[in-house]
């Protein structure tokens, strides 16, 4: 190994890069301030707390305005603890912005899922998990909210197995909850950590058992200890032992519980990730799997941000390096459009700041200013010709038409609704040869946010017509003239997204299910990429 390969192998194994993602309400936002204490990242709490949009504000345009300003700020977290490197990816928590969720997903190497004890497996858990699979993302969960009445572990533990579908083993294990809560048992350490509420856990918390017989459990956990002693019983005989190898393929899923609130819990949960969590793995092109300690750079682009300033047109893209070194000042290759693009002041997201970089490794995000040519999806490589799977776009859920209400801008209208698009805030569908356009999202908030930013930033102004289409689907075939049928039978429900591949729309989940039937030979599809994600629909 020369010097320089031995670098790179160094930074690649000190780095983890993961999202913290859960149901609103969760407490995502507080399990990731107490995470970011850990590292020193940040000296107040509440620094991420800023960036979340309340329900009660959904139309208060200067709190997505503020949103958007901090959010390209806490984009990506980095700190150092115990010799690692951590970014997390922040999410956001808005259930309205969940396809940049499951955008900034496709840019980490695992997942933290924070699970409400009271609440359990709640609907954004369940979808967040579907795209966590469709990636193989290991996942870990932190049964959060402790200190509140809950369900009961044992009952929660099978409501995970069931509804997202993956085993899970519990690393650590509650006693008693709610007003009762004493604390949790670390079942791989053997060692009980004892609750104080409002207190970060130190070592004379610890209490360190060999024997799950004790007296000195007895003594400080009264008759908790017995209910401790049966659980722990039933858990070493149903669950087998905890796998590396199962959990790095994302089908087993750890499960520990605490209090993010109270920052109990929280350090078990970190150190446990440090060990088992994945560094920077290799990622799969539309050519072959790129290592990420091959020499030459390569990365793409997951999200787009732009600018805040409406006089100034340059937007911000955040690339995941997936191997070798990324450089500032060097030439590298934009596969799509064919040519090189240098960067001058690229720069990364230490403690909260933004500081130029020189170089960055596989695992690290760096911001990139762009004039309009990166869109999301896009590699960039040293020069080899290949593009990064796995970044696709997911079927939106409201559609509604846009409807230019000044004649007069309406060149304005067209370049603000697709550059919104490349930034990922909604997808636009264009039918009937361009007379008609067709925007879809996940959630109403979205088309808050289109409006005024088409009126604020490109002086267009326009309005919404709610549509009754339930979903929308990719659609291909083996056959082109089946395919070709289909779209000329089905005109009034196909549009084309921005590059051209047709898309159907479907009124009811139910019309879908029997179309899909109806037309065996037509492949129906819920992301843009298609080999990754075939339409499969609940049984009727
Ligand atoms: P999110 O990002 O997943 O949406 O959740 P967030 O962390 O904002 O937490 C949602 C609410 O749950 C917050 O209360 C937060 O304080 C609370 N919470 C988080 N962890 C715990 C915990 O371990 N125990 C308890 N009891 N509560 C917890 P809020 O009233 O909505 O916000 P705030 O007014 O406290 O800021």
């Amino acid at each position: 190994m020369n010097l320089h390969t031995e670098k790179l192998q160094t930074e690649i194994e000190k780095r983890k890069t993961f999202a913290i993602i859960s149901h609103p309400d969760a407490g995502k936002t507080t399990l990731t301030e107490k995470l970011l204490l850990f590292g020193g990242g940040i000296r107040t709490a509440g620094a991420v707390k800023n960036n979340k949009i309340k329900r009660s504000a959904t139309s208060d345009f200067m709190q997505i305005e503020k949103q958007r300003g901090i959010s390209v700020a806490t984009s990506v977290m980095t700190f150092e603890y115990k010799g690692k490197l951590i970014n997390i990816l922040d999410t956001p928590g808005h259930k309205d912005f969940a396809e940049d969720t499951y955008r900034t997903l496709t840019a980490v190497d695992s997942v933290i899922l924070v699970v409400d004890c009271a609440k359990g497996v709640e609907e954004q858990t369940e979808k967040l998990m579907n795209v966590c699979r469709m990636r193989n993302t290991p996942v870990i969960i932190f049964v959060n909210k402790l200190d509140r009445e809950g369900k009961p572990p044992m009952e929660l533990m099978d409501e995970l197995e069931e509804k997202l579908d993956i085993r899970v083993r519990p690393l650590t294990w509650p006693i008693d909850m709610g007003m009762n809560f004493k604390g949790v048992y670390n079942l791989h350490e053997k060692n009980v950590y004892l609750f104080q509420s409002g207190k970060t856990q130190v070592e004379a918390d610890r209490l360190l058992v060999d024997d799950l017989q004790s007296k000195v459990l007895d003594e400080k956990l009264g008759s908790s200890a017995k209910q401790l002693r049966e659980d722990v019983d039933l858990i070493e005989g149903v669950y087998d032992q905890f796998s590396q190898e199962e959990y790095s393929q994302g089908t087993l899923a750890p499960v520990f519980f605490g209090s993010a609130l109270n920052n109990f819990g929280v350090r078990e949960l970190l150190e446990t990730f440090l060990e088992i969590a994945p560094s920077p793995v290799k990622r799969e092109t539309d050519t072959r799997f790129v290592e990420p300690q091959e020499e030459k750079f390569s990365g793409f682009i997951f999200k787009i941000h732009a600018n805040l300033d409406p006089r100034h047109r340059d937007r911000i893209a955040f690339l995941r390096v997936c191997s070798g070194t990324f450089m500032k000042d060097r030439p590298f290759r934009h596969v799509r459009l064919g040519k090189n693009l240098r960067f001058t002041s690229p720069y990364n997201f230490m403690a909260q700041r933004k500081s130029v970089v020189d170089e960055a490794y596989p695992g690290d995000v760096v911001g990139l200013y762009d004039r309009g040519d990166l869109k999301i999806g896009d590699t960039l490589t040293e020069g080899e010709e290949f593009t990064f799977r796995g970044v696709p776009h997911f079927s939106p859920e409201i559609f509604k038409e846009l409807i230019n209400t000044d004649p007069m801008r309406s060149k304005q209208l067209d370049k603000g609704i697709a550059q919104l698009s490349e930034e990922g805030i909604a997808q636009l569908f264009i039918q009937d040869k361009g007379r008609r356009k067709i925007v879809g999202t996940v959630g109403d908030l979205q088309f808050d946010v289109i409006n005024y930013r088409l009126e604020y930033e490109y002086g267009a102004s326009c309005r919404f017509e709610p549509l009754s289409f339930a979903q929308a689907c990719w659609i291909t075939s083996e056959d082109p003239k089946k395919l070709k049928e289909f779209l000329r039978f089905k005109e009034s429900k196909i549009a084309y997204d921005l590059e051209q591949k047709p898309v159907y729309f479907a009124e009811t989940q139910w019309m879908l299910r029997t179309v899909i039937e109806d037309n065996p030979d037509i492949e129906f599809h819920f992301t843009s990429e298609f080999k990754t994600e075939r339409a499969t629909l609940p049984a009727r």
